[in-house]
């Protein structure tokens, strides 16, 4: 093992050696332990881009990581402080898929969200990759890392939004100052990047803050789509980059007493408008996606659900700072939203405005609604400050809460669930 590999595998087993085991552990306190989000890219290193976890169902996990040459990648993972390790790879068509790539995306099935989960994911490049014969290398690399129990012992769930990012890295140790306790999951609510060019700007902003938001929340997250990253030439390749529920970006997971829904709002215009060129059928895809959302507002799994709570990027509507009252009128997304109107939402998490925002239910839209905040640091204006938008279920009552960076409660609710 190279010096460099040596040093990073040793970096996993400190940190894996640090984290107490029974059921979640709180992130870490100490400044010294934030690890700027550039320093999860490594071009010098078999695993260039370190690995995060995605939330995909009740059981399955996604760890996605890059290599800087072709190569092999599988997953080990424990669920019993390291004890025994199984082996996580996944096949297609009856070939191993992560057998000779740059981009790796390992499914982890039948893990238990009630005890944490300890994982090192892996690769080995190669001398030569040929139709009979393949010779692996000396090089080789190894990262582990941890996330908690999703679902700890005594039925908490908590979670943490970010939002409208846009590229501006230093907002995410900003933010993840301000994590309180231990999550379950976290969610990117879109337009974490501006646009999507091409596969270094992927890295750079998306799966660097992923990786960066793994490593200090401990937690899997969804990611979910915002309207600018529809644009760009490499956006169709985007989804190579994440693990994805079903193959989609939009989807929903039962945890603890409650049910999450992650729906994809697609663009902000209508398709013919100038600025897609004629290269987008949103109108297809939200018709799609308004079938499936019917059909989980009718299912059991959201009618059993004594919390539902939606999250969207494109909210049906907002107060902005300055007062203004915005309302969502592509008519495609209107009716994505009058799915929800008599569905029994609990709360409906937004963004999009890059005013935070939240709202008690109104008679036409017969739910409560938080907006998360906006992209500047330095304003003096309140309503656009970045926030961490924390949510915590316990017993009979969702309480989020909307941090600024400075650490200031900006808003608060309670919202209670279904009796
Ligand atoms: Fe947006």
């Amino acid at each position: 093992m190279k010096r460099r590999e040596f040093l990073m595998a040793s970096m996993g087993a400190t940190i894996a050696s640090t984290i107490k085991l029974e059921g979640q552990t709180p992130p870490p306190a100490e400044k010294t332990d934030v690890v700027e989000v550039g320093e999860m890219l490594d071009p010098d290193h078999l695993i260039c881009v370190k690995p995060h976890v995605q939330l995909i169902s009740e059981t399955e996990v996604g760890l996605v990581w890059m290599t800087s040459k072709e190569a092999e990648g599988w997953v080990e993972w424990s669920q019993d402080d390291g004890e025994t390790w199984k082996r996580a790879w996944n096949e297609r068509d009856g070939l191993l898929v992560d057998a000779c790539d740059r981009i790796h995306k390992i499914t982890v099935s039948g893990y238990s969200p009630a005890k944490p989960f300890r994982y090192r994911v892996r690769s080995r490049a190669f001398t030569s990759f040929g139709p009979y014969r393949v010779v692996r290398s000396a090089e080789e690399a190894v990262y582990e890392g941890e996330i908690n129990a999703v679902v700890p012992a005594d039925g908490t769930i908590s979670f943490a939004m970010f939002n409208d990012v846009h590229n501006k890295l230093e907002i995410y140790p900003a933010l993840c100052k301000r994590l309180e306790g231990a999550l379950s999951f976290t969610v990117f609510n879109g337009d974490i990047m501006n646009h999507i060019d091409d596969e270094p700007g992927v890295c750079k902003c998306l799966m660097a803050p992923l990786a960066y938001v793994a490593r200090q929340t401990r937690a899997p997250m969804w990611y979910l789509r915002g309207n600018h990253e529809t644009r760009g030439k490499f956006a169709r390749h985007l989804r190579d980059y994440v693990a994805l529920q079903n193959g989609h970006y939009y989807g929903a997971v039962t945890l603890g007493n409650a049910r999450f829904v992650f729906v994809d709002t697609g663009e902000d215009k209508a398709d013919d408008h100038k600025e897609y060129s004629g290269l987008v059928d949103f109108e297809h895809y939200i018709a799609h996606q308004t079938q499936w959302l019917a059909e989980e507002v009718s299912s059991p799994a959201w009618k059993d659900a004594k919390f539902r709570v939606v999250f969207m990027h494109i909210p049906p509507d907002g107060v902005c700072g300055s007062g203004r009252i915005w309302s969502q009128r592509l008519p495609r997304v209107r009716k994505l939203h009058a799915v929800l109107e008599n569905a029994g939402v609990t709360l409906l998490l937004g963004a999009h405005l890059h005013n935070w925002a939240c709202d008690d239910a109104r008679p036409e839209r017969p739910y409560p609604m938080v907006i998360g905040g906006g992209n500047n640091l330095t304003t003096t204006r309140q309503w656009s400050l970045p926030t961490l938008t924390h949510c915590t279920i316990q017993g009979n009552t969702l309480t989020v809460k909307l941090l600024s960076p400075d650490g200031k409660v900006l808003a608060q609710k309670e919202v209670a669930g279904k009796s």
